[in-house]
């Protein structure tokens, strides 16, 4: 039976630190405030030098670098993000033309921050159907020119941060060789679209997909109801936290690390508890990133990875929820 596997991880993030502080000179808000909801004391923001697409270069090189592999040897690539360089074509195509793949097919995937596990999915189909043998898998995102900086914009504008995510995911045929996805599973309810959203521009509007009028009612910022959001994440991702351990064999206590999406610490707190996860197997670091989306679980893996807290034949599981709604978790054994 073909497998896929993991085979390498990179991250990167721009140089330029925001501090709760920074944020304080420029809306009505506290590092207190942020740090006691959210867990989050500094992110990273592009300073104009940086787009999208310098951000996924940078990750997925080093992923390439770390799988041992050139850009010439991948079959595919599947970028996961909500804040894309221009409204089309995708990410994927100028990352496609930065790396210098060959004509290989390459797209992207719009699951906000679960997007990463369902961009995984997607090449994992990809590589057990025979279709490929080796695909990247990015999330990357630039939040920062797309929140508002002011009193009217705090309760997301403090959230989120720019960053970007990548890992190699390779066929695994080897009969000895134990590792690799062993399950995962996805979600969504669309009737909560618009909880946790950028309305504008959009198609949706006639005859222009946005007005001056509708920016200086800041409808093309992120907003969101945010005990809504919070109350169903705390619920989902525990559930589907149990259905892909039960699809993949294992049982909670067998696992060696949970990867949470980095949305709030209070939420990966809140749904460690519940289930009786002990802290130390529940790394963080929305504390130095903020929420970076579909780059959060990525970026954190690659930390994990090089920092040692993942060895072979461990197991991990990977949960995330976010916009749309949708929620998501996979299980790899390393
Ligand atoms: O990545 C996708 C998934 N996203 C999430 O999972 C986020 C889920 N939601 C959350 O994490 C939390 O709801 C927040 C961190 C966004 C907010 O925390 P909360 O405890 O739910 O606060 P709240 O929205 O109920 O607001 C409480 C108060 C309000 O003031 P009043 O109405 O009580 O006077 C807000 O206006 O806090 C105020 N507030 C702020 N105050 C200082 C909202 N944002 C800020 C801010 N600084 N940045």
């Amino acid at each position: 039976m073909i497998r896929s596997k993991i085979t390498g991880t990179g991250m990167y993030v721009p140089e330029r630190v925001v501090t709760n502080h920074d944020l304080a000179q420029r809306m009505e808000t506290s590092d207190e405030w942020i740090q006691q909801r959210s867990g989050i004391v500094e992110r990273r923001h592009v300073d104009g030098t940086e787009t999208p697409v310098d951000l996924a270069e940078h990750a997925a090189r080093h992923a390439l670098e770390a799988a041992g592999v050139g850009p010439d040897e991948i079959d595919g690539i599947v970028l996961a993000t909500l804040s894309p360089q221009h409204e089309f074509p995708g990410t994927s195509f100028f990352l496609h033309h930065r790396l210098g793949v060959p004509e290989i097919p390459c797209f992207d995937l719009r699951a906000q921050c679960s997007g990463f596990l369902f961009s995984l999915a997607t090449a994992d189909a990809f590589i057990r159907s025979g279709q490929m043998r080796r695909v990247l898998v990015v999330g990357c995102e630039v939040h920062s020119t797309g929140l508002e900086f002011s009193t009217r914009g705090r309760d997301t504008a403090v959230l989120f941060g720019d960053g970007a995510g990548a890992v190699v995911l390779e066929a695994n045929d080897g009969a000895d060789d134990r590792s690799g996805l062993l399950a995962i599973r996805l979600h969504a309810q669309g009737e909560h679209a618009k909880r946790l959203w950028i309305e504008a521009p959009g198609s949706a509007f006639w005859p222009e997909r946005i007005t001056k009028q509708m920016m200086d009612e800041g409808r093309h910022f992120a907003r969101m109801e945010g005990r809504f959001v919070f109350k169903h994440a705390v619920t989902r991702m525990p559930e589907v936290l149990r259905e892909a351990l039960d699809a993949a064999g294992t049982k909670l206590d067998d696992i060696d690390l949970f990867l949470f999406h980095q949305a709030n610490l209070r939420i990966n707190e809140f749904v460690a508890s519940s289930l009786g996860i002990a802290p130390e197997k529940c790394p963080s670091n929305i504390e130095r990133y903020g929420n970076c989306s579909a780059a959060s679980i990525p970026m954190l893996l690659d930390e994990v990875v090089r920092g040692g807290r993942l060895r072979p034949g461990q197991l991990v599981a990977m949960t995330a929820f976010g916009s749309g709604f949708t929620w998501a978790t996979a299980v790899v054994r390393w």
